[in-house]
């Protein structure tokens, strides 16, 4: 049976906490809220601990895991060959949503790193997240806590409603701030590459330290298997519906949505839109705002897909984002979410 804690994240019940701490501590498994989505975490350092994420998840075994630290430190007993770019990356940006991938020492098992001779490293900034793992006196391994394929919650009934069962415990500490997860960069190569973006963007990182890279592979999907982080090559973030991103110039992709509803309509389906706020009114359909900002975009956007399913919607549009900035992430999500299906306005 899974213990199920709600945690007021202004107010933390440090009691409450130490119950699921001590399940980590003990080998198990617990999902607790981060600053970027809801993690599955387990000790990083157990292997058997480890095992159970990748069951409760329905997760591949070669698809490695981010290992979740409370201080700085912990960095160099878990990875080698530290760079200044990774000093200067953790220094500006630690605790927050970006994922470090370093060298791995021996005491990281290579079922924490998917086989692979290198660690994901990430320090979070959410109070929870924060607590829990100091307590829990080890680093923990942790991915989205989402059945493997589904969109990653960011939200507490997301996480009751599809782990209840799953795991040994569950802490429920509200919204997610960010809604996507953290970006992915690889500093074991000469210039920087960023494996997944996120909300620390490749801007935000060539102001720090110089040229970066994105990896090329992410863009297309005929690329995709040859994506560097290998859980970017999986079918991700995907919903019962089928999601289409509509592209082309404003005026133009109102009318061709407002024609595909109307198609669909014959045909017995029923569709869903996904648009900024100002658009709402404009669409003949339910329709899911994601906002006005990018920021709140990104923070909607997979509370959306899951509410889409929850109304049995069977095709869903979504506006396309401007490609830079936290955009880029947003696209990326979305793009993956759509399986790369672009109807061009
Ligand atoms: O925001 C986040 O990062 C969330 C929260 C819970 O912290 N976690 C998360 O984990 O998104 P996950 O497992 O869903 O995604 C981790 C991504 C995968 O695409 C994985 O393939 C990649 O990071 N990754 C992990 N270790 C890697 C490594 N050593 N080399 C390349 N890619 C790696
Ligand atoms: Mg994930």
């Amino acid at each position: 049976k899974t213990m199920i804690s709600n945690i007021d994240v202004n107010n933390i019940d440090l009691k409450e906490l130490k119950k699921h701490s001590k399940l980590l501590s003990e080998g198990k498994t617990v999902i607790f809220p981060t600053e970027t989505v809801y993690g599955l975490g387990a000790n990083a350092l157990d292997e058997n601990a480890v095992k159970k994420i990748y069951e409760a998840k329905g997760r591949p075994s070669d698809n490695p895991l981010i290992v979740h630290i409370y201080s700085k430190e912990e960095v160099y007993d878990l990875a080698k060959d530290i760079n200044e770019k990774a000093e200067i990356i953790m220094e500006r940006f630690w605790p927050g949503p970006i994922t470090i991938i370093l060298n791995k020492k021996e005491i990281v098992p290579k079922t924490t790193s998917g086989g692979l001779d290198t660690v994901a490293i990430r320090m979070p900034s959410h109070k929870i997240a924060r607590e829990i793992i100091k307590q829990s006196g080890v680093p923990i391994a942790a991915p989205s806590a989402n059945i493997s394929g589904r969109p990653s919650p960011t939200k507490a009934n997301h996480v009751q409603e599809q782990m209840d069962g799953r795991v040994s415990g569950i802490v429920l500490g509200g919204d997610s701030n960010f809604g996507i997860e953290s970006t992915v960069i690889d500093l074991t190569g000469d210039i920087p590459m960023i494996l997944r973006p996120g909300s620390i963007t490749k801007e935000n990182l060539e102001c720090v330290i110089g040229k970066v890279d994105i990896d090329p592979s992410l863009a297309k999907k005929e690329d995709n298997k040859k994506a560097k982080a290998p859980g970017m090559k999986y079918t991700h973030y995907s919903p019962d519906a089928d999601v289409y991103i509509v592209s082309g110039r404003q005026e133009n992709v109102i009318i061709k949505i407002n024609n595909l509803i109307e198609e669909n309509t014959k045909n017995g389906l029923t569709t869903g839109v996904m648009c900024l706020d100002k658009n709402k009114h404009k669409y003949n359909c339910e329709v899911l705002s994601l906002g006005n900002t990018l920021e709140e975009v990104a923070s909607k956007l997979f509370d959306t897909l899951i509410q889409m399913d929850k109304q049995n919607i069977d095709v869903v549009y979504s506006e396309e984002f401007e490609s830079t900035g936290l955009g880029q992430a947003i696209m990326n999500r979305l793009l993956k979410s759509a399986g790369y299906k672009v109807i061009k306005a």
